[in-house]
């Protein structure tokens, strides 16, 4: 059995530990495996490397993905990239593929197998953790590391000058990372795109922490919160190939006004891509390599249109079109157990 593998949409730690087990499933199944370029632009233009165990066997703490990726979606320009996509898929002797990806990428895995039959089988990534079924998926908890150790280090900088810092993360239309993060910093107060930001709250719970002695605070927003009045704050009005804007400024605009309503010195940094950076933690390599080992299993068994899943401690089949169903947003009985430290 020949399995192609691809990574798609934004990269994240794991990823390449989800490549080594994969390839180390299917080959000792007695398969062969072939990495795609860059997503799915790699099959629609048919860019593709050889995959075995001696070349994967050392990458579990590399961080992105070996293959590349890209924010390419075939059906933008079905007309001409779905044929081209199958042709290639013929072209390398493919007889199945292993798609690693978001919403996106999963969700054009499920519409090759469901209109065109395409042998498919999913395995779910993200920083964001916003996808459906599974409980987390991997690359959530080292962007959550990354968001606690920088905010640990603006914490001294922040008490120094007796500011407020506000920091943006990531997480699109989900505050997964702003809200576990920010429970992990101990902070002030956090705003996710679940709730809208309810300003007069912020200031009177600064300006309390303030007279009640703490001469400093931190503030967590997610790059999707919203003010009630106000849309998603975006960097270009430009949508990508899926219709995503690119997210970020509502950072800025809380300092502002918290500077504005407060009087205390306000900064704000956005962390951005550093969040995808770097080494995965132990729980994604970990979690990686058994979503990886469950998928090439799920490979060698023919069961196409699937997809794996953490479900509580264990790894679950579950199908794409479930995966992609919905978006996976926070769940709220986090965010009250974090709000319990900012009423
Ligand atoms: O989906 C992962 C993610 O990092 C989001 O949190 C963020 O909004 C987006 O990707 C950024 O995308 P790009 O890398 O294309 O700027």
């Amino acid at each position: 059995m020949r399995v192609g593998l691809l990574t798609g949409g934004g990269d994240c730690p794991g990823l390449n530990a989800v490549i080594r087990a994969v390839v180390q499933r299917v080959v000792n199944g007695g398969g062969s495996c072939v990495g795609i370029l860059e997503g799915w632009r790699g099959l629609v233009r048919g860019m593709s490397r050889e995959l075995d165990i001696s070349e994967t066997d050392e990458i579990i703490a590399k961080g992105g993905t070996i293959l590349g990726s890209s924010r390419t979606n075939p059906f933008k320009s079905a007309a001409t990239d779905v044929p081209a996509l199958q042709a290639n898929f013929e072209a390398l002797n493919l007889d199945a593929l292993v798609a690693i990806g978001g919403d996106d990428t999963l969700g054009v895995a499920y519409r090759l197998h469901k209109d065109f039959h395409m042998p498919m089988v999913g395995i779910p990534k993200t920083i964001d953790n916003d996808l459906m079924v599974t409980d987390f998926t991997f690359g959530f908890d080292t962007a959550i590391n990354i968001v606690t150790e920088a905010v640990d280090r603006l914490r001294t900088t922040t008490e120094s000058h007796r500011r407020i810092m506000v920091v943006e993360t990531m997480g699109r239309h989900a505050g997964w990372i702003a809200c576990f993060a920010g429970i992990a910093v101990a902070a002030d107060y956090i705003l996710v795109p679940e709730m809208p930001i309810n300003i007069t709250h912020l200031i009177e719970v600064l300006k309390r922490r303030r007279s009640e002695g703490k001469n400093y605070g931190i503030v967590i927003v997610s790059e999707g919160a919203q003010f009630p009045d106000k849309g998603l704050v975006s960097l270009e009005s430009e949508r990508d190939a899926f219709g995503h804007l690119r997210l970020g400024g509502v950072g800025n605009a809380v300092a502002k006004i918290v500077e504005d309503e407060t009087g205390f010195e306000t900064r704000c940094v956005v962390l951005g891509h550093i969040q995808r950076g770097g080494p995965p933690s132990a729980a994604d390599r970990v979690l990686a390599t058994r979503l990886g080992l469950a998928a090439g299993h799920l490979i060698l068994q023919k069961r196409f249109g699937t997809m794996v899943a953490l479900s509580g401690t264990r790894i679950i089949e579950t199908t794409l079109g479930e995966g992609v169903a919905a978006s996976k947003t926070l769940d709220l009985t986090y965010y009250n157990e974090a709000a319990a430290f900012f009423q």
